[in-house]
C-alpha cells in the first residue's frame, strides 16, 4: 500500500477530522450545481464529512474508503442521522464502476496514489461520469511540505492537472490553488489544487 495508511488510519483511531468535519467548500458550491437525487460517488471519502453534507443535502451517495476504521466511523455517524447509506472498505484501484453518476468526487486523495492509478482514476471518474455531470478533485501540489517529505506521491501542480480536463469533452468550472489550515497534530498547512468541470453534452 502507499505511504502512510498506517497513519492515516492512527489519526482516524485518535478521532481526527479532516477539515474540522466541514464540508469541502467546492463540494457545497458543487451541491448548488445539482438537482436533488442526482447520484454522487466519493471516492476516498474518510470520515465522511462531504458524503454525510451531501447526503442531508438530499443527494445519492455512494462512498469508498481504503480506510476501515474511517469508513465505519462515517457510517456510524449516518446512521445516527437516519440514512439508510452505508459507505464500502474498498481501494480506488479496485472500484468497480458498475453505473454512471451525475458527480464524481475525490478531495485530497489521488495524491496518495502511484502516477499509474492516479491517471487511471481520473480516467475511471471521467468515463462513469453522465452527460451535463461534474468532476471535482482536489489534490495536494508540489509546493505542499509533503511533497520533500514523501517523494513516492504523485503530488500534482495546477498546470499539469488542468490538462486531464481539456480534451473537449469538458468545461472547467473551478481551478486554482488554494492554502488549507489544519488543526489535526501540530497545525500546518497545506498547498492544494481543485478542478471543478462539467461533462459537456
Ligand atoms: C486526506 S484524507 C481525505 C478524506 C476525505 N476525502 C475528505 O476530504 O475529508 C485521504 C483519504 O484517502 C483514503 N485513501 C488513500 N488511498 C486510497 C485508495 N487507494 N483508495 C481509496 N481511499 C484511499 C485514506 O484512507 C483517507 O481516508
Amino acid at each position: 500500500m502507499f505511504l502512510n495508511q498506517n497513519k492515516i488510519d492512527k489519526n482516524y483511531k485518535k478521532g481526527v477530522v479532516w477539515g474540522q468535519d466541514k464540508p469541502n467548500k467546492y463540494v457545497i458550491k458543487l451541491a448548488s450545481l445539482l438537482n436533488k437525487g442526482s447520484k454522487i460517488l466519493d471516492l476516498g471519502c474518510g470520515e465522511g464529512r462531504n458524503t454525510i453534507f451531501l447526503a442531508q443535502e438530499g443527494f445519492d451517495l455512494t462512498a469508498i474508503d481504503i480506510s476501515k476504521v474511517a469508513v465505519d466511523q462515517m457510517n456510524h455517524k449516518l446512521k445516527q442521522l437516519g440514512f439508510n447509506v452505508e459507505g464500502s472498505v474498498c481501494s480506488i484501484q479496485d472500484y468497480d464502476f458498475n453505473s454512471k453518476y451525475d458527480a464524481i468526487i475525490s478531495t485530497t486523495v489521488i495524491h496518495l496514489l502511484s502516477k499509474e492509478d492516479q491517471i487511471k482514476c481520473i480516467e475511471n471518474m471521467q468515463i462513469n461520469t453522465k452527460h451535463n455531470g461534474f468532476n471535482l478533485i482536489t489534490v495536494f501540489t508540489k509546493k505542499d511540505h509533503g511533497f520533500l517529505e514523501y517523494p513516492e506521491l504523485s503530488f500534482l501542480n495546477l498546470d499539469e492537472f488542468v490538462p486531464f480536463y481539456c480534451n473537449g469533452n469538458w468545461t472547467i468550472l473551478i481551478n486554482e490553488e488554494y492554502i488549507k489550515h489544519e488543526t489535526h497534530g501540530v497545525p500546518h498547512d497545506h498547498n492544494i489544487a481543485i478542478i471543478l468541470a462539467q461533462k459537456n453534452n
